[in-house]
């Protein structure tokens, strides 16, 4: 059976610990009975170890929403993806458009790198700011692509892309990307892929959606828009709207 992977970026939607705490409890019972889900947490830095320890033996992977360039060193105030796997991190979010606005394609790429080096799997965001009638998104997600990915080893770390389209990032499930606008990206990113690495390895790679995903608009994005999964933020922020995900997607 081929596993769904549904991520939920806290973004700084969740900053209590007891919140943090009760959400990942929660999805730990909801998601004990669920075999066709794979499912990462991704909080705030501080909230990471009472996530981990709340998830302790069950399948709920945790994330980290940004990593440092820098594996160690003199570096004030930046999260060590070293220090991040040290404290069970397993999910390394890279190139989230959030973060794009301050971190430039070389320093993308030196972060997966670091996550790399890490021994962290790679959850790499692309997506454009706006689409344009002759196409030139297209090239933009594939620069992005092969920047951050020039030096991606070809085996031994994980990796999953979000295309995170920007103008569909927090707003109503009706604005969320279309399913066929979807399905077309995927079957683009595939293709990037390809050239990247070899056609085995292209295929075996997860291409999630995220974007104002929500219970409403999963399940036709699930089955129509060529992806196996989701990155999701604001949905993902309570027990409610993330379960409503899940039951669309669960077998
Ligand atoms: P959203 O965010 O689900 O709130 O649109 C998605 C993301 O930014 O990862």
């Amino acid at each position: 059976m081929k596993k769904i992977l549904i991520a939920g970026n806290w973004k700084l939607y969740v900053t209590e610990v007891e919140d943090a705490k009760n959400l990942a409890s929660q999805l730990k019972r909801k998601i004990s009975k669920i075999t066709n889900i794979d499912t990462v947490l991704m909080p705030t830095a501080p909230l990471i170890s009472t996530v981990s320890a709340a998830v302790k033996k069950s399948s709920i992977a945790v994330g980290a929403q940004t990593v440092s360039p820098f594996l160690d060193g003199a570096h004030t105030g930046y999260e060590s993806a070293a220090a991040l796997k040290s404290a069970g991190v397993k999910w390394a979010l890279v190139g989230h458009s959030e973060r794009r606005a301050q971190e430039s394609e070389d320093v993308i790429q030196a972060q997966v790198q670091a996550a790399v080096k890490a021994g962290l799997s790679v959850m790499l965001c692309v997506g454009e700011a706006e689409r344009d009638p002759q196409g030139a998104h297209f090239s933009l997600i594939e620069r992005q692509l092969s920047s951050a990915l020039a030096h991606f080893p070809a085996k031994g770390t994980k990796l999953v892309i979000a295309y995170e389209p920007v103008w569909a990032i927090g707003k109503s499930a009706a604005e969320a990307c279309k399913p066929a606008d979807l399905e077309e990206m995927s079957i683009f990113i595939r293709r990037a892929l390809t050239e990247l690495f070899d056609r085995t390895a292209a295929t075996k790679i997860p291409i999630l959606y995220g974007g104002s995903v929500d219970g409403s608009n999963v399940h036709e994005l699930l089955t129509q828009g060529g992806v196996s999964g989701f990155l999701v933020g604001r949905a993902s922020a309570n027990a409610k709207s993330l379960f409503e995900i899940i039951d669309a997607c669960k077998a």
